[in-house]
């Protein structure tokens, strides 16, 4: 990796990284110079990705992490300072999707369901967070990347109020964390053509996006670009904002 790559020298945590987006974002954060951690629940598939990104001369290391637990993302944030000497970036991509989009309205849907997906989608940036910002506020500078939703903005039950509720905590962050050089904001994707975008979007929905939105769905790797954005020097001035990254399928100002 070439000392000019935009991330050389930094250190970044992918929660989710086992696949879909994750591996996307992982894969662009490395190779744009950052050592990786790549955080997921599901061992294997971090480790799959993790052999991947080493054989293309990557630095990256597979640590399975449940975000909805404290100690296992305490331990995990703990490896990556351990392993790489900090963090320095924290990219909050794990949620449960397919588990939850069209498992029950709000008013009948199992409330353990609910609960869980509020302890792995709100709860675990909000842990992530907590676990990351001792490293960053040692450096003085950090960035946070919460991937919400174009979901949030469209009334998607429990998953869109998590991924609106992580907009909301991406404004707080925002401010809370801005006095230690820490900058937060969000990536809010439209719909995404990954295994478990697809089981989300039942047949009748995909075809209402490719009738209405203006380039209906996109690729895991049409989001990096915003991410890299996002976590690079050139967007210190930008924090507390959502950026849509969904083909005009959310029309906001
Ligand atoms: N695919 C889409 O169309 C789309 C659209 C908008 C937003 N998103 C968001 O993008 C992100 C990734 O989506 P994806 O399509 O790649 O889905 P995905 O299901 O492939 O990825 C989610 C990853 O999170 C991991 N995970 C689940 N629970 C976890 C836990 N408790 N601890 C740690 N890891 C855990 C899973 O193992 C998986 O690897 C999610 O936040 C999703 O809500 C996706």
């Amino acid at each position: 990796m070439s000392e000019s790559a935009v991330l050389a020298g930094k250190v970044a945590i992918v929660t989710g990284a086992g696949g879909g987006i994750g591996r996307a974002y992982a894969k662009g954060l490395a190779e744009a110079g950052a050592a990786v951690v790549l955080a997921d629940v599901k061992a294997e598939a971090a480790e799959a990705v993790e052999q991947e990104l080493t054989k293309a001369g990557h630095q990256v290391l597979a640590v399975r992490t449940d975000v909805s637990d404290e100690a296992s993302v305490d331990a995990m944030a703990a490896t990556a300072a351990e392993r790489f000497g900090s963090v320095d970036i924290l990219v909050n991509n794990a949620a449960l999707m397919a588990e939850i989009v069209g498992k029950g309205a709000l008013t009948t849907m199992d409330l353990d369901l609910w609960h869980t997906t509020l302890g792995v989608n709100l709860t675990g940036p909000l842990l992530c967070t907590r676990a990351v910002v001792p490293y960053m506020k040692k450096r003085g500078y950090g960035k946070i990347v919460n991937q919400s939703s174009g979901g949030a903005f469209m009334g998607a039950n429990a998953y869109g109020i998590t991924k609106l509720g992580l907009v909301s905590m991406t404004l707080s962050l925002a401010r809370e964390l801005a006095p230690f050089g820490i900058r937060v904001n969000a990536i809010a994707p439209g719909n995404v053509n990954t295994e478990a975008g697809a089981l989300s979007s039942p047949p009748q929905l995909r075809a209402m996006v490719e009738a209405t939105v203006p380039f209906p769905f996109g690729e895991p790797e049409d989001l990096v670009p915003g991410l890299l954005y996002l976590v690079s020097p050139g967007s210190d001035w930008v924090t507390g904002h959502t950026l849509n990254i969904d083909g005009g399928w959310i029309p906001r100002t």
